[in-house]
């Protein structure tokens, strides 16, 4: 995980996301994403297939005193079947939970899926953040869709724009997608 790239992503979720806002992390991972999302927002709806990584996310959020979060353990492309609100910002950080089974990590199919979807769920001025990682094989694959999808996507209903460090090999990346109407 790039903590430069993190932060930025951060930086510019802040700019979407208010005390009222109800948002999605749609990678809860070990709940760093989460956390920060609760900290400014109204309301956190987190998934992820792992019960090892919603058990890190509660820790954290029980630390930090968070308690505006509901976590779902249910793959991403399912979250049309638990969220019937709409949506003012989604997060996704793509790839594996770092020091566990490599092979659970995000594949091209349901990401997109899941991206469609939330897509859907996004009020006019809203924001979907993805970082994805191109250091490994099934990543790579996952990011060039995730880009072709971005690309394809009309620029009269949606603006998007990527961060990404030029001069590093395999740089990771964020997409930001904002929905204009
Ligand atoms: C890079 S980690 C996320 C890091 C996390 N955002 C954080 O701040 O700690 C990616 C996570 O996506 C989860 N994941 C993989 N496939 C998924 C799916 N189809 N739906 C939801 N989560 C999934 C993995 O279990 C893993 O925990």
């Amino acid at each position: 995980m790039s903590k430069r790239l993190i932060s930025f992503t951060h930086k510019m979720l802040e700019e979407y996301i208010t005390s009222e806002s109800v948002v999605v992390d749609a990678t809860a991972g070990n709940g760093h994403d989460t956390a920060f999302l609760a900290e400014i927002a109204g309301h956190v709806f987190a998934f992820d297939v792992q019960e090892e990584a919603l058990k890190s996310t509660r820790e954290r959020l029980r630390t930090s005193g968070l308690s505006n979060v509901t976590l779902i353990h249910d793959s991403h492309e399912n979250i049309p079947l638990h969220i019937y609100k709409d949506v003012d910002a989604a997060v996704f950080n793509l790839g594996y939970l770092p020091g566990s089974d490599k092979a659970l990590t995000t594949k091209r199919e349901t990401t997109l899926a899941a991206i469609e979807n939330v897509l859907e769920l996004i009020v006019p001025g809203g924001l979907v953040a993805v970082t994805a990682y191109t250091g490994h094989n099934e990543g790579k694959e996952e990011a060039r869709a995730v880009t072709d999808f971005a690309e394809s996507l009309p620029k009269d209903a949606y603006k998007v724009s990527v961060y990404k460090f030029l001069n590093r090999l395999d740089a990771p990346f964020t997409l930001f997608i904002e929905k204009l109407k």
